[in-house]
């Protein structure tokens, strides 16, 4: 594994990703050398975490600009509309995913020529990922201005490099903290039913040696309840205007017993995170996914066959639960609306 962690990387035409469904037993790459590839490593969540997935599908667009470049313009063009649609199905709740492909469709004018459009669409996907980069480190420096000398840090799913393209969102806040010399310490959920927290933020908190506890996503009440924590940081999927936040499911419930026990509850996200198109959380669609992640772990059965299951795999935080918002553009504090309507 190089240092730092970096879940995705473009050479020689080809899309290296971390593949996250291998971790931490094995680390391995998986290698995408078509859209087609693309969409499925983004489906299957070979790659996930909405930052990650945003330079995942721009790559994508890239992959399938080299694929049909000895067509004429027209063809050319028809062929990568239909791949932009395609990936941008891949996964429907973070915007992060529709953002970076609309941004990617700007660049598909009948003016150039296919070979030029390819220049401009690679040039904007790295683009796209060295901006991942830099906003994670300025939302580690906004971020790290809320945190005390000595925190307990609860988190939610992954959202460190593995979930973006290096550094992360609210662990890279942690991240931040522990660079600026602070005692932190963090309680990670493991985050049922795929295990982000269990897999993918306690391998990079062991890579950096971050002192911390692994938890059973019922264990974060009791904690709370005892006053252990001092501070929640989670991600988001997607931000409404008026602040309401999709996030890994169990993300609300947390919110809720950090209401009842008055502990702060930060969400942290670049501003591509929010979707200026939808006023509440209730527009968010929310994706379901198969019954198998839950009656199974690890290909092991652990309920009955023909039990129905519910499995959504985000919810969506009320904007009164949240204490503030972190972008790289600043902490946005209440009212949200407001104040997320200035940016
Ligand atoms: O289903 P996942 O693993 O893609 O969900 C990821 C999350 O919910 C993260 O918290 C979110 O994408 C923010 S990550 C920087």
């Amino acid at each position: 594994m190089k240092y730092p962690i970096r879940s995705l990387e473009f050479k020689k035409n080809k899309l290296y990703l971390i593949d996250q469904r291998s971790l931490p037993q094995k680390y391995e790459e998986f290698i995408c050398v078509n859209y087609k590839d693309v969409e499925f490593a983004i489906t299957d969540m070979v790659v996930r975490g909405a930052p990650a997935i945003g330079v995942t599908a721009a790559y994508g667009v890239v992959l399938a600009a080299l694929e049909f470049l000895k067509l004429p313009i027209k063809q050319f063009l028809e062929q990568m509309h239909s791949a932009c649609n395609i990936i941008n199905k891949s996964r429907p709740t973070a915007v992060n995913l529709m953002w970076a492909i609309k941004r990617m469709r700007t660049l598909l004018i009948d003016s150039d020529t296919p070979a030029e459009i390819l220049r401009k669409l690679k040039a904007e996907a790295d683009k796209i990922a060295d901006e991942d980069i830099k906003t994670n480190k300025k939302m580690g420096q906004y971020g790290n201005s809320l945190i005390p000398q000595k925190a307990t840090i609860l988190t939610h799913c992954n959202t460190g490099a593995l979930a973006t393209v290096e550094y992360g969102t609210a662990l890279g806040v942690v991240r931040a903290a522990v660079e600026a010399g602070k005692e932190i310490f963090v309680y990670a959920d493991e985050t049922r039913p795929r295990l982000q927290g269990a897999r993918l933020t306690a391998w990079e908190l062991v890579q950096e040696g971050i002192p911390a506890k692994l938890i059973a996503d019922n264990v974060a009440a009791t904690l709370i309840r005892d006053g252990k924590i001092d501070l929640i940081l989670v991600g988001a999927d997607r931000i409404a205007v008026n602040g309401d936040s999709a996030n890994k499911i169990g993300t609300f419930m947390l919110s809720v017993l950090a209401k009842v026990y008055n502990v702060p509850f930060y969400i942290v996200a670049p501003t591509t995170t929010i979707d200026f198109d939808i006023e509440t959380g209730s527009e968010i669609e929310i994706e379901e996914r198969s019954a198998k992640e839950v009656t199974h772990i690890n290909g092991v059965q652990v309920a009955p066959d023909t039990i129905e299951v519910f499995n959504p795999a985000f919810d969506v935080t009320p904007n009164d639960n949240i204490t503030a918002i972190i972008t790289e553009k600043g902490i946005i504090n209440k009212p949200f609306k407001e104040n997320i309507l200035k940016l």
